[in-house]
């Protein structure tokens, strides 16, 4: 089969290519320039367009189809747009072509129903005045020009309303404009967007689905935002995108969407087709653009590049971890369930861990049914039972040959002291022994990862004043909630340092974070604590106290931002046996330096594995740290 794509070097000519190779296509580009046709991907013949509209001589012979992908819009000489395209048409019907697809404007109906509401492929076309005339035209022109040849091809129209990408230079100056305080210039109460490479899959689903031809569709993002809250946004990708150091203007605060202006369903009942970026992902595509304008002019300050390199993919919708496997143990609820989304949304496959199936499914059903994020893998298990994580261990090792992150967030507090069936006290047991045991048993998969594979183990601030007392590992002797959860964090730090030397040399790394206060449901053992001894003012005091730390506290989704970002970003590659205070490189407390100290310790956890589960840690993992 044959194609003919228009503004092959634009990002939806470019988008088009792409798959119409993978299809083994044989593909004409016209392009504007030879320096655009020799930079077009292998295997696609670039033609620059003729001087006279309509002079492609023998090079149409034999096409099949011609994807017009040049989006009408900006402040193109459209004149000369239409006249070659034009040109194109007719000389690709003179070929034998079977199908057009030509990309026209939203800009075709009447402005005052752009305006007003959800416009759909029956609303009247504009005329001579109001809105954007110039492009309203141009695109008309281009339609009755394919309207003219429709009793001998079949053709398909798509009309997206605001086309953004990169290189959109009359997009960025707007958007640049309002970063810098200015007011909003856009036509319409609302931003209904679609990505290039959104508008490129559209391009090919009309061109293949056979039902499309003679047809008109709208199409953009799901989802339109108004004005102000676009305003708002880039005013805030402003600041994120220029290094600023405000952790809380970095996760976008809870928008509202606006109703879409064009009316999506006919695209999405007869070409099956739905734009996968979201509108947020569009605008900051934008954002970026302009900001990265300004510093290249010099507005902006050309410091080291700031944001969380989680969050930026996350803004830009890239997929640094597509194909990369991540554990995260506790991923159904609190910090591991928002970083298991956040995982998803980089791409990475997400195996969650957890002992919910309920709060597992849901998990699922949300990573499976969004089109950021990416369909994970659930496993039930009770990590605080080691034989459940011996089991764990082996499914994953079966399922899974090559392992790049494990997080190991699993984690809880227990007002009274309890014992698991295999007779290990729950804290020490699912804090400390788990993450061990199961970073042993995860080994193989792990230095089997193409590349660096990463384990974050999570700890915590309440390790600071709960040094580890070899004595009463099994806290028979005291318990104390918090005391008895801050040794089990601070041999998790100590083991994690081991376990670094363990490790070195390998592709492995292993850091050990404390995420913060963060308000998750782990925070519920002190709602459940016996407070009848306390009289009502100091009850009171207590409650007031709670409160205010519980407003202080930080999100699970900020808290995870930090824990993912460690487990994926190219300024920690390499980096290990570090403790993390959220982001940044910490001290953890003195005690947690004592190396003999680790050593025993180590070697006690090794003893409680070995008894409980019968089985001796074996193979490259038993060796003991130097
Ligand atoms: N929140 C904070 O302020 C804070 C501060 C410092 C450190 N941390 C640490 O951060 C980590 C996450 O805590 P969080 O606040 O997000 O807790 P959370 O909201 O209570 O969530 C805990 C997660 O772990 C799972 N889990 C609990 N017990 C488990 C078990 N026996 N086996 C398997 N999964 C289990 C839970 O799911 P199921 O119940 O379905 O099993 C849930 O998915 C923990 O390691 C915690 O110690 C938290």
């Amino acid at each position: 089969m044959r194609a003919v794509v228009s503004d092959a070097a634009g990002h939806v000519g470019q988008r088009v290519i792409e798959q119409l190779l993978d299809l083994r296509w044989d593909v004409l580009g016209i392009v504007g320039s030879d320096a655009e046709a020799t930079a077009l991907p292998r295997g696609v013949t670039g033609k620059v367009w003729p001087k006279r509209a309509g002079a492609f001589g023998k090079a149409l012979d034999g096409i099949d189809a011609l994807l017009l992908c040049e989006p009408v819009q900006g402040d193109a000489d459209f004149d000369a747009q239409v006249k070659r395209t034009t040109g194109l048409i007719t000389a690709a019907v003179k070929a034998g072509v079977a199908r057009i697809v030509l990309v026209s404007s939203a800009h075709v109906y009447a402005p005052e129903a752009l305006v007003r509401g959800m416009v759909t492929e029956t609303t009247p076309l504009g005329g001579d005045e109001g809105g954007n005339v110039a492009v309203r035209q141009a695109a008309l022109s281009l339609e009755s020009a394919l309207r003219d040849v429709a009793d001998q091809v079949e053709c398909v129209v798509l009309r997206p309303l605001m086309v953004i990408d990169r290189d959109q230079t009359h997009l960025i100056d707007r958007a640049w404009s309002v970063m810098q305080g200015g007011g909003a210039t856009w036509d319409g109460d609302r931003l209904h967007p679609i990505a290039a490479s959104d508008l490129g899959d559209a391009v090919m689903m009309a061109l293949r689905t056979p039902g499309a031809a003679g047809h008109a569709f709208n199409v953009a993002s799901e989802q339109a935002v108004t004005i102000d809250v676009a305003l708002q946004e880039f005013r805030r990708l402003r600041l994120v995108l220029s290094d600023c150091e405000q952790q809380e203007i970095q996760v976008r605060p809870p928008s509202p969407p606006a109703p879409p202006v064009l009316s999506l369903g006919k695209a999405q009942t007869l070409l099956h087709y739905r734009a996968k970026r979201p509108v947020w992902g569009v605008l900051s595509t934008l954002a970026q653009a302009a900001v990265d304008k300004g510093r290249a002019e010099g507005k902006v300050d050309p410091r080291k590049f700031q944001m969380p390199a989680a969050l930026l993919a996350i803004e830009t919708g890239e997929k640094p971890l597509a194909g990369k496997v991540a554990v995260v143990t506790g991923a159904t609820a609190g910090i591991g369930r928002s970083a298991a989304v956040l995982l998803s949304k980089l791409g990475a496959k997400v195996v969650a861990v957890a002992r919910s199936a309920e709060a597992g499914k849901a998990l699922m059903d949300e990573l499976g049914s969004h089109s950021q994020t990416t369909p994970g893998v659930f496993k039930q298990a009770d990590l605080s039972e080691l034989s459940a994580v011996r089991d764990l261990a082996a499914d994953l090792c079966k399922e899974f040959p090559q392992i790049d992150i494990l997080l190991n967030n699993a984690g809880a507090v227990f007002n009274e002291r309890e014992v698991t069936s295999e007779g290990i006290e729950r804290t020490l047991a699912l804090n400390l022994i788990s993450p061990f045991y199961l970073t042993h048993l995860l080994a193989d998969p792990l230095r089997a990862a193409e590349g660096e594979a990463r384990v974050i183990n999570v700890s915590s601030e309440a390790h600071q004043n709960s040094a580890l007392d070899l004595a009463d590992m099994q806290s028979e002797l005291s318990y104390r909630a918090i005391p008895v959860y801050g040794k089990a964090k601070s041999g998790l730090i100590m083991v994690t340092y081991l376990f670094a030397e363990l490790m070195q040399g390998s592709n492995v790394t292993i850091n050990v974070v404390s995420p913060g206060a963060v308000r998750t449901e782990i925070w519920r053992f002190e709602d459940d604590q016996d407070t009848s001894n306390l009289g009502p003012q100091q009850l009171q005091r207590r409650n007031a106290m709670r409160d205010r730390m519980r407003m202080n506290m930080i999100s699970p989704l900020e808290s995870a931002g930090y824990l993912v970002n460690l487990a994926m970003a190219p300024e920690f590659a390499g980096a290990s046996g570090y403790y993390f205070d959220k982001n940044d490189r910490a001290q953890s407390s003195e005690a947690t330096y004592d190396r003999p100290l680790a050593l025993k310790l180590w070697r006690y956890v090794e003893g409680v594995i070995e008894q409980t589960t019968g089985t001796k840690i074996t193979g490259g993992q038993e060796a003991e740290p130097a």
